[in-house]
């Protein structure tokens, strides 16, 4: 069996981060999110894997290079235009050959791994296994709708669902796919969509199985989800420290201290992560909240966030919550007068005044 793993998109949702960076390579508690997938595909014994890219390919190459991390075989696969899913897998079809395969969109998060669905493939061999997750807001996501436990209607993003079960962003296959790929047509965003090629599948009697899960499951592709993720996984750290509290600071519940960080008259609440040569010094950092590696925390209060590396808040009297806050960005108080509110923000960035 191989795997295909979908890392291009533009990521639009998650601007302006995804200006500079690729949305799969963000981290949450710390790891890249595309790090999470690999290391699930791995654990569930595929090592062949083919890596979908796009226009952020140089990063994707940067950040997983040959795939030996993780005891896996990469082959890069530029994707000739953003198309569709669908589209991936037609253009990875002489990667994939005649080989069954899981299907994991780089952006998801699917933290209980996927060994049983892919042991339950195995052992059944449908012509494509489905995961389904039961979501509040299904108008998101491609929707499956079920009677009898049989898959008998999938749309995208319909406007109106007929179910609330939501198709996760992983999927096995068989090379049946690659007929119903060749079968459908672009759909109304001009996107050959998988969702379509399934609903080919259970229209030309394939067998589809459905399986529902029941842990959590997040695609990140906004910024909420992303925070949601955050929360969730931090949750699972065991907590450890390899960096420097002194004697004023308080470390309450689980928080992960990197090596070389420095906690400095601060309290800690976790699930928290300090990244490698933080510094917090006289702050607080509340629960779910990751910071990356060289950030600078000073005089300030931030919760339920994650900081990207390098960054600096520094004598910000308002707490900070709920915020993605990218890389070498400097958020501060000063007393230059004429007081005022100062900005160099990004395309696309988005602020928030309490005051
Ligand atoms: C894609 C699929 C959708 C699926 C979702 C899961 O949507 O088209 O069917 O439910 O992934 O993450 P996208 O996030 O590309 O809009």
């Amino acid at each position: 069996m191989k795997a295909l793993v979908l890392s291009g998109g533009r990521g639009t949702r998650l601007r302006p981060i995804t200006h500079t960076s690729a949305k799969q390579l963000v981290p949450v508690a710390n790891k890249p999110i595309l790090f999470y997938a690999l290391e699930g595909i791995v654990a569930a014994g595929v090592t062949d894997i083919g890596m979908i890219v796009g226009d952020t390919e140089d990063e994707i190459r940067a950040a997983v290079q040959d795939g030996s991390r993780w005891g896996a075989h990469v082959t890069y696969i530029r994707q000739s235009a953003p198309l569709g899913l669908a589209h991936a897998v037609k253009e990875a079809e002489p990667f994939l050959k005649d080989e069954p395969f899981v299907m994991y969109l780089g952006d998801n998060v699917v933290p209980d791994g996927i060994t049983g669905f892919v042991t339950r493939f195995n052992e059944s061999r449908p012509d494509a296994l489905i995961l389904l997750s039961r979501v509040p807001s299904p108008e998101r996501f491609g929707v499956a709708e079920l009677r009898d436990g049989q898959v008998i209607r999938l749309q995208e993003k319909p406007a109106n669902p007929t179910s609330d079960l939501a198709l996760v962003g992983v999927y096995l296959f068989t090379p049946r796919i690659f007929e119903a790929v060749r079968g459908i047509k672009p759909s109304a965003r001009n996107e050959l969509e998988i969702t379509d090629a399934i609903q080919w599948l259970v229209d030309h009697g394939s067998r589809v199985e459905p399986h529902i899960i029941q842990g959590w499951w997040k695609d990140t592709g906004r910024l909420e989800d992303m925070l949601d993720a955050n929360r969730l996984l931090l949750d699972n750290l065991s907590p450890s420290c390899a960096g420097t509290v002194n004697e004023g600071s308080r470390i309450i519940g689980k928080v992960v201290i990197e090596a070389g960080a420095e906690i400095v008259d601060s309290t800690v609440r976790g699930p928290a992560i300090i990244g490698e040569r933080s510094r917090i010094l006289n702050s607080y950092v509340g629960p779910f909240t990751s910071i990356h590696h060289g950030v600078e925390i000073r005089n300030s209060e931030l919760e339920h966030s994650i900081v990207l590396e390098n960054s600096k808040i520094l004598d910000v009297s308002v707490r900070i919550e709920d915020s993605l806050i990218g890389k070498d960005v400097v958020v501060r108080r000063t007393t230059r007068m004429p007081k005022a509110l100062r900005f160099m923000l990004g395309d696309h960035s988005e602020v928030e005044l309490a005051t």
